[in-house]
């Protein structure tokens, strides 16, 4: 049968991850966080104090830095892991939320990115989800979706999310981070999140999880049967 790929692009916290992994799973494909990958090259910028302005220090950084994903057959993730060591939970903290945003507008490190993201998607069957990947990682993908949701609908799924891993964070801080990394992303120079032309747009906010997922696997496997 045919493999294609899936680009699934979006603001933060409007179900990308979890509509992406669940599709990937329903076809039987590959899936990949591509926000996982610049979060876990700024938890090392962090942990090896880099100075974000000073190009030779970003380079060695990024020479330095491993990133891969193993699955985990305990809980069924597939986990991040840097330089060999499993930081899954460490990147979803508020420290590495606030300090993202700042990491993914340095050219030298989407360009790292991205080179490894096209890697990891080459023989198809790739379910990816991000900000640039419909426009830049895949600007042939044979699916582009972008998803929208409400500000308070994103914040309250944010903050159940970081409630599960163990951490209460108010509303207001959580809004106020979004916010943040929407302008940021949004506004950056290096490809900044735009909705591809030919992206199909779904709005999640009054949307089960369930159907969110029914109408990417739906669009999918009409690509996929053609
Ligand atoms: O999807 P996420 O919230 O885990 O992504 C974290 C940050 O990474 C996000 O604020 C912007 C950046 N990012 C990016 O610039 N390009 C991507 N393809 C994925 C994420």
């Amino acid at each position: 049968m045919r493999k294609i790929v899936v680009a699934i692009d979006g603001y933060s916290a409007c179900g990308k991850s979890s509509t992406a992994k669940q599709v990937a799973s329903a076809l039987g494909y590959k899936y990949i966080d591509s926000g996982a990958m610049y979060r876990a090259t700024t938890l090392y910028f962090l942990e090896h104090y880099i100075n974000l302005d000073n190009p030779k220090d970003v380079a060695k950084a990024l020479a330095n830095l491993h990133i891969d994903f193993h699955y985990n057959e305990r809980n069924g993730k597939n986990e991040t892991y840097l330089n060999g060591l499993n930081v899954e939970e460490e990147i979803r903290t508020m420290r590495v939320s606030e300090k993202v945003s700042e990491v993914s507008t340095i050219k030298e490190v989407r360009h790292a990115m991205v080179a490894q993201q096209q890697k990891m998607g080459k023989s198809k069957g790739v379910v990816m989800d991000g900000r640039d990947i419909g426009t830049v990682v895949f600007p042939q993908a044979d699916l582009k979706v972008f998803m929208t949701a409400d500000m308070d609908v994103r914040a309250g799924r944010r903050q159940e999310e970081l409630l599960a891993a163990g951490t209460l964070v108010d509303l207001d801080e959580i809004k106020q981070n979004l916010a943040h990394r929407d302008h940021l992303d949004s506004t950056r120079k290096e490809s900044p999140l735009i909705k591809a032309d030919d992206a199909i747009e779904i709005d999640t906010s009054f949307l089960s999880f369930e159907d969110q997922v029914a109408q990417v696997v739906g669009l999918a496997k009409k690509i996929i049967n053609k």
